[in-house]
């Protein structure tokens, strides 16, 4: 009888205890629930910053704009198949989306002068990437935006701006936007110049490939337009999404 009791007693203390993990687990998702919320409410939050930020340049200068909706879904493509984890390609993508955006304090005779632009010009065109880590910096996003940014210009030997940062001191993000923002513009008209090409482009990462730019990034994208034979085209008109990636811009 008394461990009959006992039994009971244990029973309810178990049922008892059941219960209040079940609850708990209850709260726990609920709460989980919660954080998913705020995160991809932050998230939107972020986008439609970056799309105002954009947007404000595409006032001035469509130009840019269009270039940097075209980097960042080279980009995005290489970093893809890089394997690169999601939140990565994410800070990747803004990044990207805002690249050039120091652009804004730069005189629009020089960025549409049809000429060839003089050193001190050159030096001014430079600051851009300045101006727009002095605009990024003051927005705490959760990747390193501001530093991808400000790196975009620099080269693995040192011969980059503005820090002449060099191999491993460069962002791995900063290394992919370098290759995917050399074949864009190397790919494009510019008002100074015709566009070499995407022969050339290549052939020009292909080159410094170890020197200036990543290997891997720059295997990567060679094999993207080689092997998997995706034309320039495709980034110029159509969505990443389309192209095999999940990442939209
Ligand atoms: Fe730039």
């Amino acid at each position: 009888m008394k461990d009959e009791n006992k039994t009971k007693k244990q029973l309810i203390n178990e049922l008892t205890e059941l219960r209040r993990n079940t609850n708990e687990k209850k709260k726990t998702n609920e709460e989980k629930k919660e954080i998913e919320k705020g995160y991809n409410k932050l998230r939107l939050i972020f986008e439609e910053t970056v799309d105002a930020l954009s947007s404000v340049l595409g006032q001035r200068d469509p130009f840019t704009q269009n270039h940097q909706r075209i980097v960042t879904k080279l980009a995005c493509t290489i970093a893809g198949y890089m394997n690169l984890p999601d939140d990565t390609m994410e800070g990747l993508r803004l990044a990207s989306l805002l690249h050039d955006i120091g652009k804004i304090g730069v005189p629009t005779e020089i960025l549409s002068k049809p000429g060839r632009l003089t050193d001190a010009e050159y030096r001014i065109v430079k600051t851009h990437v300045q101006i727009a880590y002095d605009i990024l910096k003051k927005i705490d996003f959760p990747w390193p935006i501001a530093h991808i940014v400000l790196q975009h210009h620099e080269r693995l030997n040192g011969s980059g701006y503005p820090q002449g940062l060099k191999g491993n001191e460069i962002l791995l993000e900063a290394k992919i936007l370098a290759v995917a923002d050399v074949i864009e513009a190397m790919s494009s008209h510019r008002p100074y110049r015709p566009a070499p090409g995407l022969n050339k482009a290549l052939a020009e990462i292909k080159k410094n490939k170890g020197v200036l730019y990543e290997p891997e990034v720059v295997d990567t994208c060679l094999e993207l337009f080689n092997k998997r034979k995706i034309s320039f085209e495709e980034f110029q008109t159509k969505s990443v999404a389309s192209m095999g990636s999940n990442f939209e811009s």
